[in-house]
Order: structure tokens, then sequence, then C-alpha cells
């Protein structure tokens, strides 16, 4: 069952702050991607907004998304910004939680990726659309991103790719309730195999689904993991991974909303999991969202939580 997302986790800006951070961003001049995976110039760039804005109009906007990101339901939806046409300003905004890294070691990467359903990941034999189901991003990074920062320039208009959450708390409370001591101990403590893009060297990696303060969670790095090394689980690592599954898809308490274009979403990726409901046409549907990915955070996730 679904609720709409917390008034708590919204940030709404202030006109003429919109306006200042517009004004600020225009100044600067345009910058090659490739140029921008140097966190020093991604540093300089924020600098130049966050000074030329009055007063401390950019420090107080971050400071209103980084206290949602660590209070349930960890995230933050940030309506009422304009934004420049490169996208600095979304760009800055995420690299003010750490340094900017969508597939580092990926030479065709773009630090800000364009999200279409057209182009969405699908894989065969019953696993569908990845996007559509709830999970964390970069399970196939050796250390998943922090933090994922959307920017919605178009729903799509069926009203379909509505975004979802279901938070930390609100998970290990259904886990809880639906599966048994010996379940729960298994996803905290026993190591499962997750497939490691090549980027980072490929091979696997070797961790619980739960940590003391993250989940990790797409089932299908999992089993392509298995696949590759020709392995397979013990029968009750097996079942307590199909007993989360079965917990995700009748879960209460997923949040279920549409985003608006010009909004931001920031999402704190160890201590959530997210989806987008299902477009009727991806072929045709125009739902853009922008995605960059952040890493080595500090300060708003890694003390907060249990
Ligand atoms: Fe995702």
């Amino acid at each position: 069952m679904e609720i709409p997302l917390p008034e708590s986790a919204r940030v709404v800006v202030p006109s003429k702050l919109a306006t200042d951070l517009l004004t600020a961003v225009k100044k600067l001049p345009l910058y090659d991607d490739k140029a921008l995976y140097d966190v020093k110039l991604q540093a300089a760039v924020r600098e130049e907004i966050r000074t030329s804005t009055p007063g401390d109009g950019f420090d107080w906007l971050v400071e209103e998304i980084r206290k949602r990101l660590i209070r349930k339901p960890y995230c933050a939806y940030v309506s009422g910004l304009q934004f420049d046409d490169p996208n600095l300003l979304f760009f800055s905004l995420a690299g003010a939680f750490g340094d900017i890294v969508d597939d580092p070691y990926n030479p065709s990467s773009r630090l800000v990726r364009d999200l279409q359903p057209s182009t969405d990941r699908v894989i065969p034999d019953g696993w569908g659309v990845l996007n559509e189901q709830l999970h964390t991003d970069s399970t196939d990074w050796p250390q998943p991103n922090a933090l994922t920062c959307l920017h919605c320039i178009r729903p799509d208009d069926d009203g379909g790719g509505r975004s979802r959450l279901l938070d930390i708390d609100t998970l290990l409370a259904e886990l809880d309730k639906r599966l048994g001591q010996e379940m729960l101990r298994i996803l905290h403590t026993e190591a499962v195999p997750w497939w490691i893009a090549d980027e980072f060297g490929g091979g696997v990696l070797r961790t619980p689904v739960l940590t003391a303060n993250s989940v990790r969670w797409l089932p299908y790095t999992i089993k392509f993991a298995l696949e590759e090394n020709q392995e397979s689980l013990p029968e009750a690592i097996s079942a307590s991974l199909g007993a989360m599954e079965n917990v995700l898809k009748e879960a209460t308490g997923i949040i279920d909303f549409a985003m608006a274009p010009g909004s931001l979403w920031f999402i704190n990726n160890k201590l959530s999991l997210h989806s987008r409901t299902p477009v009727k046409n991806p072929q045709a549907s125009k739902r853009l969202v922008l995605r960059t990915k952040i890493q080595n955070s500090s300060g708003f996730y890694a003390n907060t939580h249990h």
C-alpha cells in the first residue's frame, strides 16, 4: 500500500532565492562534461555559485536538503528552483554532498545522465525493467554511491513513471513483522555474491544485504554473480532473499508520488530503496529525468543510523 511523500521530505525554495541562484549560475562560463570530472573544478564551480548568491542562500538550501537525508524517509524533494541549460545548478547542488562520480572508470559515462524509458535496462526471463523494482543504485560497485540525485525535466504523458521509495526503517519493520529470526539473521550477516562492474575490475564482492547502516539490494546483481561464477547459494540463503523480494512486493509504507517538471529528488542510497512505476509506452514516452551519483560524502549518512 502506498503513501504520499511526507511534507517533512519537501523543500520549497523561495522564489527570490531561485532567481538569485539562477543569476549566479548564469555568470559562469560553459564547461565541458569531461572537464567537470575534476573534483577541484567541481568545487570551484560550486564555490562561484555559493559566493555570488546573496546572503547564505546556497548554504541554506544545502542544509535543508542535508537535514532531510538523515531522517526518515531519507530523501529530499526540492521544488521551486529555476535551472540553467547546462545544468550547472543541479550539478553543483548535488556536488555539495560529495564527489560526482557516475561510473568514473567508464569512458562513455557522463556525470549527468539522461534517464528515459526507451533506454531503460530491460532484463529478459521475467526480470523486466530493473528500475521498476525497488532497488538501491550501483549494487555492482564495490562501494555503492552514497547519494542519488534526480532532476525531472518532463514526466510521462500518461501518468506513468511515478517515483517510489521505501526507507530502511520501514523496510526493517516489515521484515521484522514478516520473516522469522533465522531469515533476518541471514540477511544481516550472511555474505552474498554481488557482480562487480568491469569498470571496477569485475569479479564478485561478498557482503550481506543489510549492514548496521545500509542496505544493498538488486537481486539481479546477485543472480548475475551466481551465473558468472557457476555457483549456487545454500537453500536457506536463497529462501531468505526470496522472502525479502516477497516482502517488498507487498510492503506497506512505500512512498509513491509524481516528480514535477523542474523538481529535484535527493535519495540517500544507503538508507532507502527506490523505483519508478511502469510507463505504458516506453518507446514513445517523453519522460526525461537527469541523474547524477555522489560518492565520498561526509556528514549526511554515516553517523546517523542505528
Ligand atoms: Fe535507481
